[in-house]
């Protein structure tokens, strides 16, 4: 294991004024993505997105730190030939790598998952470095539905001992962890509630990571916000999401974390980064930042829809929701901006 490489990359990662661009969305996610805008899944069509995406002027090499590749999406290449790890390279981002395969059926705890992939993870992650990455991603997934007992603290210590196993892994490929147990915002819950699901899933997590000897100064964690569920009608402000969530996180992550990196979740585009700005205003011991998907990318596939002639506006519509949240993310972003901007 090379700490000084790890801390570096993962320094680079968190850079002030920088996030992370999650584009790892499987071929089964980004084939219902697609739907919601009429374009059809092809291998060719991912390609032409996703190189719209890395080519954005003005975007990745401003305000992307790193982006997180599909299996698929490493392997591929531009047009013109030019691999698409490249051209993140060019752009001066680190490139990533999702490489856990999936959420899949807990057995005997209905409505509650694993995340799977530990089998022949070395080999594969040997694999990824040799095509360009430098860091990873595993995501783990935990609902609320406080009805059916669900999260049981049985799925959440699965999970947790899951993630540590592969931040381990990843640590001695020279692959910086990204680290992601998502709390889902689905319910009908009061955001306390996802406070103290949140709260619960973290302490777990860093207790497991320091029984695995992961060296925490070489990692990212991605959490989500602390906010209600998506079908409580009691919806909270950017400030009361930014008091819980900060909250919970000094009260779980250690200071030797360098950073953390906010998942979007399904919140809306402005929302996503009102709530990492207010966030940013409170502060902790870490750098703060986001690694969005949806967040980032759902305002430039509606443009694009499949058509080449909308691309440029698509590349526009991807830079300026980059540029917000890199604002958001050093606390200087205002509803004017967006205005201003758009
Ligand atoms: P969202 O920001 O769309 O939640 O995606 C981030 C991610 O990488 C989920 O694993």
């Amino acid at each position: 294991m090379n700490k000084d490489q790890l801390v570096r990359t993962a320094e680079a990662i968190v850079a002030p004024g920088k996030g992370i661009l999650a584009a790892d969305e499987s071929s089964g996610t980004i084939a219902k993505r697609f739907a919601a805008t009429g374009v059809a899944s092809t291998e060719e069509t991912r390609r032409d997105y996703r190189e719209l995406l890395f080519s954005s002027e003005g975007a990745i090499n401003q305000y992307i730190s790193g982006v997180i590749l599909y299996d698929e999406t490493i392997r591929q290449t531009a047009k013109d030939g030019t691999p698409l790890v490249k051209l993140i390279e060019a752009a001066g981002a680190a490139p990533g790598i999702k490489v856990d395969l999936g959420a899949k059926p807990l057995a005997n705890f209905s409505g509650e998952t694993i995340t799977e992939g530990l089998d022949g993870l070395l080999e594969r992650l040997n694999d990824y470095q040799r095509l360009g990455a430098r860091f990873a991603k595993w995501r783990a997934v935990i609902d609320i539905d406080s009805s059916k007992g669900i999260p049981s603290a049985f799925a959440v210590e699965a999970n947790a001992q899951m993630l540590a196993r592969y931040a381990a892994v990843c640590q001695n490929a020279d692959l910086v962890p990204i680290v992601e147990p998502e709390v889902l915002m689905d319910g009908d819950h009061h955001i306390d509630r996802c406070g103290e699901v949140t709260e619960f899933v973290l302490k777990t997590v860093f207790m497991r990571l320091y029984e695995a000897r992961v060296f925490l100064e070489g990692t990212v964690l991605k959490p989500n916000m602390v906010v209600p569920g998506r079908k409580n009608p009691k919806q909270a402000s950017p400030e009361a999401v930014a008091r819980a969530t900060i909250r919970v996180l000094r009260n779980c992550v250690p200071a030797a974390v360098p950073g953390v990196a906010f998942l979007s979740g399904g919140q809306l585009d402005v929302e996503a980064t009102a709530n990492l700005d207010a966030i940013k205003n409170l502060g902790g011991p870490w750098a703060l930042t986001f690694s969005y998907g949806r967040a980032l990318q759902a305002a430039a596939l509606r443009v694009w829809a499949g058509k080449p002639e909308n691309a440029l506006a698509a590349q526009a519509a991807f830079s300026h929701r980059a540029h917000m949240n890199a604002l958001a993310a050093q606390g200087r972003w205002t509803e004017k901006d967006e205005r201003l901007a758009a």
